[in-house]
């Protein structure tokens, strides 16, 4: 059964790169990022987790814990360490799940089996810190993700969770928002004092709130 926007994440502790890891513990109160990949040392998996080791820095800036996972066992994990780290400038500075039991693969439906019978696909969790399942995407394995684009959307996430308005196409932090439709003007002017732009009662413009 596949995860849908909205179910609890399930729990589950699993060997890493940074040893033992029980889900929710090691989130703590954070957001996470759970992202699986193919297998070990392929070409765009080496490029992705250099990308993601790169970023890090804009991910704790959010409050956000990244974690890869592929099938493959801990030794494998431990050498293709090594092999990120020369060829793509940069430590492996996040945990790396070895799953080689299936166990996560499984609860989180990484494999899809007319894709590829045994790896899993490039599947992407979002997860709250209540758990929740906020965001899933899933790429095939020949194509490489976009981890600014994931950055993005956790800004969006993140604003539309505390303030009452929605983000348009192509929005990034900073740009001018879109007030719930569900809000009244009456109570949109109270909450916007910066005012808005009503194109039609549906659509209001707003500066993205602080
Ligand atoms: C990979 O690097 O993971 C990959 C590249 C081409 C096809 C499938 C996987």
């Amino acid at each position: 059964m596949s995860l849908r926007l909205g179910d609890k994440a399930p729990d589950f502790t699993q060997d890493s790169t940074q040893g033992p890891i029980h889900l929710y513990d090691w989130m703590g109160d954070s957001w996470a990022v759970l992202f699986s990949h193919p297998a070990d040392f392929t070409p765009v998996c080496t490029t992705e987790l250099g990308m993601v080791a790169r970023l890090k820095p804009e991910f704790d800036k959010r409050n956000v814990k990244v974690i890869g996972l592929s099938v493959d066992p801990l030794d494998s994990h431990r050498r293709w360490a090594r092999d990120i780290a020369e060829t793509q400038g940069v430590e492996l500075n996040f945990p790396l799940l070895a799953d080689a039991d299936r166990n996560v693969a499984q609860l989180y439906d990484m494999i899809h089996p007319n894709a590829d019978s045994t790896a899993t696909v490039r599947s992407v969790f979002i997860i709250d810190p209540k758990k929740t399942v906020r965001l899933t995407l899933t790429y095939p394995a020949p194509t490489g993700r976009n981890f600014d684009e994931l950055l993005r959307v956790i800004d969006a996430l993140r604003l539309t969770e505390y303030e009452k308005v929605a983000t348009p196409a192509n929005w990034k932090s900073g740009d001018d928002v879109v007030i719930l439709p569900s809000i009244p003007n009456e109570e949109a002017d109270k909450l916007f004092p910066k005012g808005y732009k009503e194109l039609k009662p549906y659509l209001r413009i707003t500066p993205q709130p602080k």
